[in-house]
């Protein structure tokens, strides 16, 4: 006679960056082959499991609050698992604050889930041998896939914990990332992202080949056809790297280089070991290949050190560059930092002011930067329904702008060309080539 097995049954809600998003798509991949079943509501799961982010004081909050409600509906009935960039910060302090979490997973224990949660209880922070986990297609978009290539950073930037939660950084071996992205193409997927805290550094730690070997290699892979990276570091990107990514149309001509601030002083207190006139020149060479380029960046408001000049000079530095898209920040004090200790120099209001401000001005040059496709016939890849019009698709462009197209003949995960024709709020709107 046969004996059932019944499944359990998880349920996994994700915060934070795109590395956390590539873990939990491979860590749920990963328990669905050992007969774990994958729910979407938290009320029909056995585990609910929380992939945590540290990066700021809000997103630690948010997650706080997170564990605080499954605490509240589902202490003893179901197992709590915390783990991720969160659960290595505060590693059995964790389990004090909130006496319900079971389960406190550190970065380097991912690859281990499915015997951890067989136990009864775990707290898995210690830094040991890392795995890296098989990248599997996304799970919204099967026609795509996140794939890190390097896990941690050694870069110590003054005001970033993710050095103390996700260790010192290391490579995977280009041969088992290539090998990955072809299963990952045999299975349909058409776009890759490489992802590492710092891309350019890849291979340094193993005397494996450089970040722009590694990229040229993936170029060459057949059935692959768009290939982007994230996230890069301007103290690393060289002209080597610029010559690779123009040298294939496949290698997405999307570029995102965090600047943090616009102002020299700021910057080395901030350990990021350039200057905005070198930020600014390797802008300028990306340009000269190709003007159309898009370039996104993250800013950080009200680090210490930023006066009223500073700010300006970040105010300055986004005007002269004329980004697509910047991710804005209130600088939030990480415990571990080399910041840390420092005292805060800007209220909390001040901060607020600042960063309300950038945002107005970006969104003003993001709307110029947009405005200047119209007319532009581009290749885009549909993605989904459009959420808000039945008859549209929702597509990206190789510079990952979010263009919304006529669905009639459209296919989910093939490439159409499109001609922008106008613009709503952000968003630009394409209409069939004629
Ligand atoms: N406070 C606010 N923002 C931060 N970032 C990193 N650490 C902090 C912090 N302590 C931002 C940086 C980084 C992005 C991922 O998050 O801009 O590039
Ligand atoms: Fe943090 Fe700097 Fe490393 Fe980025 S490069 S992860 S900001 S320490």
């Amino acid at each position: 006679m046969n004996k059932t097995i019944i499944p359990h049954k998880f349920y996994i809600e994700t915060y934070g960056c795109q590395m956390n998003q590539a873990d939990s798509d491979a860590l749920a991949n990963k328990l669905q082959t050992h007969n774990f079943l994958k729910t979407s509501e938290p009320d029909d799961a056995d585990f609910l499991i929380i992939n945590t982010c540290a990066v700021r004081q809000h997103a630690e909050d948010k997650v706080y609050s997170r564990i605080g409600v499954f605490n509240k509906t589902y202490k003893g009935s179901k197992k709590i698992i915390v783990l991720g960039c969160l659960a290595q910060a505060e590693k059995k302090q964790l389990k004090k604050k909130h006496p319900a979490v079971d389960f406190v997973i550190g970065t380097y224990h991912l690859s281990d889930i499915v015997n951890i949660l067989q136990k009864e209880q775990t707290i898995a922070t210690s830094f040991n041998q890392y795995n890296f986990l098989e990248s599997v297609p996304e799970e919204k978009f099967s026609f795509k896939a996140k794939i890190d290539i390097s896990h941690g950073c050694n870069n110590f930037c003054s005001y970033c914990i993710v050095p103390y939660v996700r260790g010192r950084e290391i490579s995977r071996s280009s041969k088992d990332i290539l090998k990955n992205i072809q299963r990952l193409v045999q299975t349909g997927v058409v776009e890759i992202m490489l992802l590492g805290q710092n891309v350019n550094s890849y291979g340094q730690d193993t005397k494996d080949i450089s970040f722009p070997e590694l990229l040229y290699k993936i170029s060459t892979i057949e059935g692959l056809k768009r290939i982007r990276f994230l996230t890069s570091h301007p103290k690393d990107f060289s002209d080597e790297l610029i010559d690779v990514i123009f040298s294939s149309d496949k290698i997405s001509k999307y570029i995102h280089l965090p600047l943090q601030s616009g102002s020299d002083t700021v910057l080395k207190k901030m350990r990021r070991s350039y200057t905005f006139e070198h930020y600014k020149s390797i802008v300028d060479k990306i340009r000269k290949k190709d003007p159309t380029t898009a370039l996104t960046t993250d800013i950080m408001v009200g680090f210490h050190g930023e006066g009223e000049k500073e700010y300006q000079e970040t105010l300055d530095a986004i005007k002269t560059i004329q980004f697509d898209d910047v991710y804005m920040f209130k600088y939030s004090k990480r415990k571990m930092t080399n910041a840390f200790s420092l005292e805060e120099t800007i209220s909390e209001e001040e901060k607020s002011l600042r960063l309300q401000n950038l945002i107005n001005i970006q969104r003003e040059i993001s709307l110029e930067q947009r405005k200047k496709l119209i007319g532009r016939t581009v290749e885009v890849l549909v993605e989904e329904p459009s959420k808000l019009n039945q008859n549209k698709m929702k597509a990206r462009t190789d510079t990952n702008f979010v263009v919304i197209v006529p669905s009639k003949n459209k296919k989910i995960g093939h490439f159409y060309n499109i001609t922008l024709s106008s613009i709503k709020g952000q968003t630009l709107i394409g209409k069939e080539e004629s």
